[in-house]
């Protein structure tokens, strides 16, 4: 839908992105450096990555898709073995997992955190099972802890949908430190952009190596210590892809990952201004802001409309576009579209299927200012009123 404003008042975005001034000449080194696909600034992204999440290594990529991909096939899993995933979250998570021949398997969802029901997961395991995907969704971490012990408990993977969780914290530690392997998204939606790009972390040396071949079609040699390109390799030895990053790309990431820490913590504030001033309307379920040693990034703010609500979501989500206001309905479950249907068979989940039909989004994003925000707690006000 497209977001107009005849009272001419404001026009707020869902997201926006925020580089510093700096990012220009950056840029522009990197344009005349004569050195412009993967390469020593790609290389600094990932080491700065690797230090931010406290994770051995890290490897960049060209999306976040391509993240999940890679981290299938690094773990070895092979067609029609299956992956056990939630359907409340945006298609690559179930694409990356059939790009590779793999069974997506849908699992239900936590009504308050939006999460993976990690009471759900053990009754879908069969003797295909090789890996469960949580998703942290919107930058919720899951509840690894639970999911930690059904892996072990059937000796099988977790590859994280960290896609929009750079930022967050589990038990105080951030995510991307993982047992298994998480995966980034660095698209202009998320806490940090490189336009299009992602990553993936790892403890595992062993995979790691894995990636770093996959991603540039079997090759890990670089030219970065001499400042040429390599030859050829003999071999390739495994099939990879172009996954590559440009240093176009990194140097964006480079600009913002200095900033990550000053980006959560705005986009908390604003989550909980937001729930402050929509406490006392009944008819929406706001998100809950973890406690103790958990952090939310906040990568999206989504709220519940009850169903007693004085309009529907769709009209409501109109209503506030008509206004300048940036929304959107939750995401669409995966199970319901239909070219999974064709794959997976009709399954119910009632919890994804509520959710994702009376949620919506407001708009998140550090620059948001107070005008803005106050605009928007008026305006839904009104509308709801
Ligand atoms: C949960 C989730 N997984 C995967 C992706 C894919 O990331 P990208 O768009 O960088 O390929 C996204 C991006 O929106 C996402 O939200």
């Amino acid at each position: 839908m497209v977001c107009t404003n005849p009272e001419g008042i404001m026009k707020i975005p869902i997201a926006k992105t925020q580089f510093s001034d700096r990012v220009d000449a950056e840029l522009v080194k990197v344009v005349r450096s004569g050195w412009v696909a993967q390469g020593p600034k790609v290389k600094e992204l990932e080491e700065k990555l690797a230090g931010y999440t406290g994770a051995r290594h890290a490897v960049a990529v060209s999306t976040g898709t391509a993240a999940l991909h890679l981290a299938i096939l690094a773990y070895g899993l092979t067609e029609g073995d299956e992956v056990i995933m939630p359907s409340f979250s945006f298609i690559a998570t179930a694409n990356a997992v059939v790009y590779a021949g793999l069974r997506p398997v849908f699992c239900d969802i936590d009504p308050v955190t939006y999460n993976i029901d990690p009471d759900v997961i053990e009754t879908l395991i069969t003797e295909r099972t090789r890996a469960i995907m949580p998703v942290h969704q919107f930058g919720m971490p899951c509840d690894m802890t639970k999911i930690a012990q059904i892996a072990g408990r059937h000796d099988i993977k977790i590859i994280e949908d960290a896609a929009c969780a750079l930022g967050s914290l589990y038990n105080g530690v951030p995510i991307g430190k993982t047992t298994g392997i998480a995966c980034f998204s660095f698209h202009p939606r998320k806490t940090i952009t490189t336009a299009e790009g992602g990553m993936i972390t790892t403890d595992d040396i062993s995979v790691a190596d894995r990636l770093f071949r996959l991603r540039n079609h079997g090759d890990n040699s670089s030219g970065l210590s001499t400042g040429k390109s390599p030859g050829f390799p003999d071999q390739y030895g495994i099939l990879g892809f172009n996954y590559r990053m440009s240093d176009v790309h990194a140097v964006l990431g480079l600009d913002q990952i200095d900033r990550l820490e000053e980006f959560t913590v705005s986009r908390n504030n604003i989550a909980a201004r937001y729930n402050e001033r929509l406490r006392d309307m009944d008819c929406l379920q706001l998100p809950v802001i973890p406690e103790d040693n958990d952090r939310c990034n906040f990568q999206s703010y989504l709220l519940r409309l009850r169903s007693d609500a004085p309009l529907s979501r769709d009209e409501l989500v109109s209503r506030l576009l008509v206004r300048g206001i940036g929304t959107k309905q939750g995401i669409p479950p995966i199970h319901l579209q239909s070219i999974y249907t064709e794959k997976v068979g009709r399954v119910r989940l009632p919890v994804t299927e509520e959710v994702a039909y009376d949620s919506f989004f407001l708009p998140i994003f550090p620059a948001l200012t107070d005008r803005e925000f106050d605009y928007i707690i008026g305006t839904l006000r009104k509308v709801l009123a």
